[in-house]
C-alpha cells in the first residue's frame, strides 16, 4: 500500500470519530513512521512497512481512543508529556490556572507548595520549570498517575524539586506550605461525556461527587483549616455560584474566579484570612 493510498482509507475510518479526519490520519501514519508530515507528503507514492500495524492504530482511533493514548504522548504548555490510560490527559485550559499560580509565586516569593492531584504531573512539572527554587509536593489518590507523573519528573531532572506522595487530598502533608494547586475531579456523577473521554479516562480524575463539586469544597475547606494562605484549583462552567455561597459562608479575604479561552467559568484563586480558624 502507498502512503497516499493508506491516508486515503484512513480518512474514511476516522470520518465518525475525529473532527480532522485528515490531519489524525497524517498524524498517525508520521508517528507511525517515526516522521514528520512532511515525509508523507515528499514520499506519498511510496509503499511502507508494517501496514497491518498502522491500520490497528487507525482502528483505536476510530474507536474513539483518544490520540494522545495511542501515540502515549501530549503536548502541554512549553513541554512534552508522557501519558498512558489510567492517567487524565493534561486539557489546554490548564495552562490558564499555571499562570496564574506563577504570578502569585513570583510576587510572594513562594518557595513551597503542594499540588492535590498530580495526574501526569502536567502543573507541577511546569511550574517547578519555572521557579528553580520552589519546592512541591504533589499527591494523588491513585497508583497509575504516580508512576507515570514519576515518570515525567525523572525525564525532566525535577526529583529535587518536586515529591511525589499518595494521599487523599493533602492528609499525609503536614509540611508548612503556602499555597496549595489543584485541577480535581469535579464533574457531576450523571453527566454525560463524550466516548473518548468516558471510555478511556479515568473516573477518579472526572467524577468530583454527586453534584460534582464535592471535592472542590472539601479542598477548600481543608487548606484553611490548615492555615495555608493561597489556594488556585480549576473547576466546571456551572460552579462559580454554589462556590462563591459557600466561600462566603466559611469567610475568606477574597474569591477571584477566572475564565478560560472560550468565555467559561473555569476556576478560581483563594487568599485566605491569616490567623484565623
Ligand atoms: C483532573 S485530574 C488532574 C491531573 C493533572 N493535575 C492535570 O491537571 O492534568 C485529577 C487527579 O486527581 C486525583 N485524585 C482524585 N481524587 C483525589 C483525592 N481525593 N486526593 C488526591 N488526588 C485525587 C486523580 O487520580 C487524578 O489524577
Amino acid at each position: 500500500m502507498m502512503i497516499k493510498e493508506a491516508l486515503s482509507w484512513a480518512r474514511e475510518e476516522l470520518k465518525e470519530a475525529c473532527e480532522r479526519p485528515a490531519f489524525e490520519a497524517e498524524l498517525l501514519l508520521a508517528y507511525h513512521l517515526g516522521q514528520d508530515r512532511t515525509y508523507l507528503l515528499i514520499h506519498e507514492s511510496e509503499s511502507f512497512p508494517d501496514v497491518d500495524k498502522f491500520q490497528k492504530l487507525i482502528q483505536r482511533r476510530a474507536s474513539h481512543e483518544p490520540y494522545e493514548y495511542i501515540v502515549g504522548s501530549v503536548s502541554f504548555y512549553d513541554i512534552h508529556l508522557e501519558v498512558e490510560k489510567g492517567v487524565l490527559i493534561p486539557r489546554p485550559e490548564t495552562e490558564i490556572l499555571i499562570d496564574l499560580v506563577a504570578e502569585i509565586i513570583e510576587k510572594e516569593n513562594i518557595t513551597n507548595i503542594a499540588e492535590i492531584g498530580v495526574g501526569s504531573g502536567a502543573i507541577s512539572i511546569v511550574l517547578a520549570r519555572k521557579f528553580p527554587q520552589l519546592h512541591i509536593i504533589a499527591t494523588d489518590i491513585s497508583d497509575m498517575p504516580i508512576k507515570v507523573a514519576e515518570k515525567n519528573i525523572k525525564t525532566f531532572g525535577l526529583n529535587q524539586q518536586i515529591e511525589l506522595r499518595k494521599s487523599n487530598l493533602i492528609d499525609e502533608v503536614p509540611e508548612a506550605l503556602e499555597l496549595v494547586v489543584s485541577n480535581p475531579p469535579y464533574i457531576a456523577e450523571d453527566f454525560l461525556l463524550e466516548s473518548n473521554v468516558i471510555d478511556y479516562e479515568p473516573k477518579e480524575a472526572l467524577f468530583g461527587g454527586r453534584v460534582g463539586d464535592e471535592l472542590l469544597k472539601q479542598i477548600i475547606l481543608d487548606v484553611k483549616n490548615r492555615g495555608i494562605k493561597y489556594l488556585a484549583c480549576e473547576m466546571g462552567y456551572d460552579q462559580k455560584e454554589p462556590l462563591q455561597v459557600f466561600v462566603n459562608e466559611i469567610g475568606v479575604e477574597y474569591i477571584k474566579f477566572y475564565k478560560d479561552l472560550a468565555g467559561f467559568d473555569r476556576g478560581f484563586v483563594i487568599k485566605f484570612n491569616e490567623g484565623k480558624e
